[in-house]
């Protein structure tokens, strides 16, 4: 779960930059879902948050557990039209999301290696020139492991916890994984 600094860092993207489409990957009693959801200033700028969880059996947690969060989770959209609620895995509620399309990702669902890196590989992507690209506990190995192998350089200037990643051209050349390059290519043009 994001602490209160990473909450922090999301509304601050959202406010500053008015950013309108938002996307979180990994949900659980959605704590950072709630936060922004309390912020007006953010939650009235975003016109899409899509909540991305398979609320599936995770780290011990049971079944019924889960499935009480998903609905509570659900009765949010009465109040906020904009959440979307994707029960799917990250890797399955991307193909639901067009390329270039959302302002800001935030990478928090499961933390090996294998899916962070799937994950980073399969979101980059839809994130317009502009926007950002950001995940959460980078002192985890596993997450460290996997950011580095793509990225030459994230900056983490807000919070401990949290590797960003400013989708621009600029930026776009400090790319290292070269099959994620050449398929981003056609968005942003070579650097
Ligand atoms: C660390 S918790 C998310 C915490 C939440 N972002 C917060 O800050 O309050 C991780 C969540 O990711 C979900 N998850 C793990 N792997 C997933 C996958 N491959 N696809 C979808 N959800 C996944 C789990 O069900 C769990 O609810």
């Amino acid at each position: 779960m994001a602490e209160r600094a990473t909450r922090r860092v999301i509304a601050y993207f959202i406010m500053e930059r008015k950013y309108s489409r938002f996307a979180e990957l990994g949900i659980a009693e959605g704590k950072t879902l709630k936060s922004i959801l309390k912020r007006k200033p953010a939650i009235s700028l975003l016109d899409e948050y899509y909540a991305v969880d398979s609320w599936e059996e995770y780290h011990g947690h049971l079944k019924e557990e889960w499935e009480k969060y998903y609905y509570e989770i659900k009765e949010f959209t009465k109040k906020f039209p904009q959440l979307k609620v994707l029960r799917k895995t990250t890797l399955e509620a991307a193909k639901d999301i067009p390329d270039g399309y959302l302002d800001l990702v935030f990478i928090d669902a499961d933390h090996s290696y294998e899916t962070v890196k799937a994950d980073i590989i399969a979101w980059l992507p839809k994130v317009r020139p502009g926007g950002v690209l950001m995940g959460h506990d980078y002192n985890y190995s596993s997450v460290k492991q996997a950011v580095n192998e793509i990225f030459s350089q994230v900056s983490k200037p807000f919070a401990r916890k949290c590797w960003i990643f400013e989708v621009s051209k600029n930026y776009f050349c400090k790319i290292k994984y070269v099959p994620l390059f050449k398929k981003m290519s056609f968005l942003y043009g070579e650097p």
